[in-house]
């Protein structure tokens, strides 16, 4: 990780400049900078907005719950529901998001006309965690709005349609890592000067660690499949890391190694993790970087939608992981 300087300090905004994204539409050149640097950079802002409010939220009591569960049945977070109506605000005003999607909304709320993309969130992951100063971050998948009539249905295209994914994760420092399509990249917030900087570019997945990431107190759901990866593992000396938000989970994964899964169980038979705003964004990151992800029997990115909430089951992260999880459930 190449530490930013004088020398090579790069913003997001420079370096999304620099990857030449769509402009402004040509039949209309006054119109805002709009396209997929605008979509990026609007998600950004209200990552730095997020990120300030979790900061302050034990002072500002915006922690605990709303006192109404989302539509998933979960308690709503307060965090859960002011990161949602950021992340739409900042999006609506860039013009070119179609459509929002988000997991704290039963149906998607139309933007622009004629918006060239449709964005889905998770607006605040692992947000249980929140109240007790524990990472979660916000993440997001872009696509393009294939369908101008019906943005909705824009939505439901498979992962591997996604021209942009990523996620802001919250933690010890505030860290934005993105794919654009053609590699993964890593930037900080530099907190004195309000800029995400660029600190690794072309991120890569190590190859493999003895490390699995699952939560092993519902060893009682697990299939029998799951159950002999896990003994395999206890038998070969791996480690078990859990912090409970996906995106910490993952990040983690990504840059020392390993295999997050969060499987199908006899209680959940889809798992719980949603396909279009956190197992599609977080695949095509970890495959852009090398790993792969897939649900125990097919490409993660593969899966057509059927619907915006759907679950699905996970195993994602470094290639020789996965292979070795796979390996049981052939
Ligand atoms: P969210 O807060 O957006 O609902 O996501 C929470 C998810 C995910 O972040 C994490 O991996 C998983 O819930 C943890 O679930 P368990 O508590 O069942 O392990
Ligand atoms: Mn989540
Ligand atoms: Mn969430």
């Amino acid at each position: 990780m190449t530490p930013p300087s004088l020398e090579n300090l790069t913003t997001l905004r420079a370096h999304l400049d620099a990857q030449k994204l769509d402009g402004p539409p040509p039949d209309e050149p006054g119109r805002d900078p709009g396209g997929l640097a605008a979509v990026i950079d609007a998600i950004a802002l209200a990552g730095k907005w997020i990120a300030h409010k979790i900061r302050a939220a034990r002072i500002e009591d915006v922690l605990g719950e709303v006192g109404d569960v989302n539509l998933h049945g979960e308690h709503q977070q307060k965090l859960d529901v002011l990161s949602d109506r950021v992340l739409l605000e900042c999006l609506r005003v860039r013009r070119d998001v179609a459509v929002y999607a988000s997991e704290e909304r039963d149906e998607p709320v139309r933007l622009s006309e004629g918006g060239r993309y449709t964005v889905a969130v998770d607006p605040l992951d692992g947000s249980s965690n929140v109240d007790v100063a524990v990472s979660v971050g916000t993440i997001f998948s872009v696509m393009r709005n294939v369908a101008p009539d019906e943005p909705s249905r824009s939505l439901l295209q498979r992962g591997s349609r996604q021209v942009a994914a990523g996620y802001v994760l919250y933690g010890s420092s505030v860290c934005m890592m993105i794919t654009l399509g053609n590699g993964v990249d890593l930037f900080v917030l530099d907190p004195d000067h309000g800029e995400f900087v660029l600190v690794q570019k072309g991120l890569r997945i190590p190859e493999s660690k003895a490390v699995y990431s699952i939560n092993e107190a519902y060893w009682n759901e697990f299939g029998d499949e799951l159950r002999s990866y896990l003994g395999w593992a206890h038998d070969n000396g791996y480690a078990g890391r859990y912090i409970g938000s996906m995106v910490a989970d993952v990040h983690r994964t990504l840059l020392k190694g390993g295999v997050f899964l969060y499987p199908a169980m006899r209680k959940a038979p889809e798992g719980k993790l949603r396909l279009l705003y956190e197992c599609n964004p977080l695949a095509m990151l970890v495959e852009q970087a090398g790993g792969s992800a897939a649900t125990g029997h097919e490409r993660i990115l593969e899966i057509e939608p059927r619907e915006l909430h759907q679950r699905v089951p996970v195993v994602l992260g470094s290639p020789a992981e996965v292979d070795a999880v796979l390996r049981h459930f052939r």
